[in-house]
């Protein structure tokens, strides 16, 4: 630790040595987490050691604490997304000071940000994932942000061109809302559609710039689309729904050689636990459409190894977020702003997990000496 950067960490809080986190404290547990005690850690190389303001909740969490997919040693702290002040850093983590505001992804096989007691803790980020908050954005929208903006960007950055027509189903989600803003405003698609289960999902689709918002519990999506493209299908579609049943639908809808881009593992793995048979690949191949597999596991579970391009792009993408976010072109949507409680945290992954429950994102605030009160 370089002189003058115990400052943050001499402020007075009630966090010495160790903090209660939340997360699972048994080999696939699952929900519900725990508080599990954890130690403030000490950044090294490039890694920057942030006091945590306010995080959000993901999908991935509870995915995580069931499966233990990373093969992590229990007690493991969730909570990878992260808004607050830098508090340290390692010796090859420049630009970047103590007591500068930042955004930051955790390193999903390292311990993420959440506190049991709602009174704060401490996170490590890679430098490279970790990018100054413009002020325009509070700590609470800005934790909303690096996940979800990410996977979006990892699917639609370089691909998306000005003009194309994009198929983004699930509009109302957490990654979805976020790809819609992104393809209709930062990447000038000409025609953006989506879909969602409930009105209010297809509401914030709509608000997130999608032209053509259809009900996938109710229309005939891929019939729509035929007839809004005069029978040729979508330049691309980008499905974060992680549905079979989606990910069946919305292969349909692309145009001969066009561009299916999946996140995560995509067809026939949708529960990671059972290979189920998808009519995918046939459906594509018959297109001659290309079928893209975007899983973004495989840069945050081996940050360190990553190569300077994968760096360089993630870092790209860090940048965007706070760039289009303080301009206004992506607006994080917070549904639910909730205490860092055990409690809380279960009762927000839990709709996560049910699904339907959740418009955009369910927000938390981890400190509320930095990130203001959940309510
Ligand atoms: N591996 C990776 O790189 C990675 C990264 C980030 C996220 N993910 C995964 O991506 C998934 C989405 O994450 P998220 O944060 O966006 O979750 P989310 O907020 O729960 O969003 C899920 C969305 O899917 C929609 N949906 C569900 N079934 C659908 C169907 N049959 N047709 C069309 N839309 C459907 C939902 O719409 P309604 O609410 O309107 O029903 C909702 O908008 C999660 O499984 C997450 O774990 C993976």
């Amino acid at each position: 630790m370089k002189s003058g950067q115990k400052q943050i960490m001499k402020l007075p809080h009630p966090i010495h040595g160790t903090f209660a986190g939340v997360g699972y404290a048994r080999d696939r547990a699952g929900l519900p987490l725990k508080a599990v005690r954890v130690p403030v850690p000490e950044p090294v190389a490039d890694q920057v050691l942030i006091r945590v303001a306010a995080s959000s909740l993901n999908p991935l969490e509870y995915k995580l604490a069931e499966l233990n997919f990373l093969g992590r040693t229990p007690p493991v702290a969730l909570g990878f997304d992260l808004a607050g002040v830098v508090a340290d850093v390692g010796p090859d983590a420049t630009g970047v000071t103590v007591g500068d505001e930042v955004v930051a992804m955790a390193d999903l096989n390292g311990d993420g940000g959440w506190a049991a007691t709602g009174r704060g803790s401490y996170a490590l980020a890679r430098r490279f994932l970790t990018v100054r908050k413009p002020s325009s954005l509070s700590f609470r929208d800005a934790a909303a942000l690096p996940m979800c903006f990410l996977s979006a960007f990892a699917g639609l950055h370089g691909v998306v061109q000005a003009g194309d027509t994009v198929y983004i189903p699930g509009g109302g989600g957490g990654v979805g809302h976020l790809a819609v803003q992104m393809a209709a405003r930062a990447y000038g698609a000409g025609t953006v559609i989506s879909s969602g289960g409930r009105p209010e999902s297809i509401a914030l689709a709509r608000r997130s710039g999608a032209h053509h918002v259809f009900d996938y519990r109710r229309d005939d999506i891929a019939a729509e689309i035929a007839e809004l493209t005069d029978g040729r299908g979508v330049d691309l579609v980008f499905d974060a729904t992680y549905s079979e049943q989606s990910f069946a639908a919305t292969a349909k809808t692309v145009r001969r050689g066009g561009r299916w881009i999946v996140l995560g593992v995509g067809p026939g793995r949708t529960t990671r636990v059972a290979e189920t048979a998808s009519p995918v690949a046939a459906i594509l191949a018959e297109r001659g459409a290309t079928y893209v597999n975007v899983n973004l596991l495989r840069y945050y579970s081996e940050p360190a190894t990553l190569d300077g391009e994968a760096r360089a792009f993630l870092q790209r993408g860090m940048d965007l977020a706070m760039e289009w976010a303080n301009a206004g072109l992506v607006v994080p949507h917070v549904s639910r702003t909730i205490d860092s409680t055990v409690e809380a945290i279960n009762e927000g992954l839990g709709s996560l997990k049910t699904g339907g429950g959740v418009l955009g994102k369910i927000a938390v605030i981890v400190d509320p000496e930095l990130g203001g009160p959940a309510h």
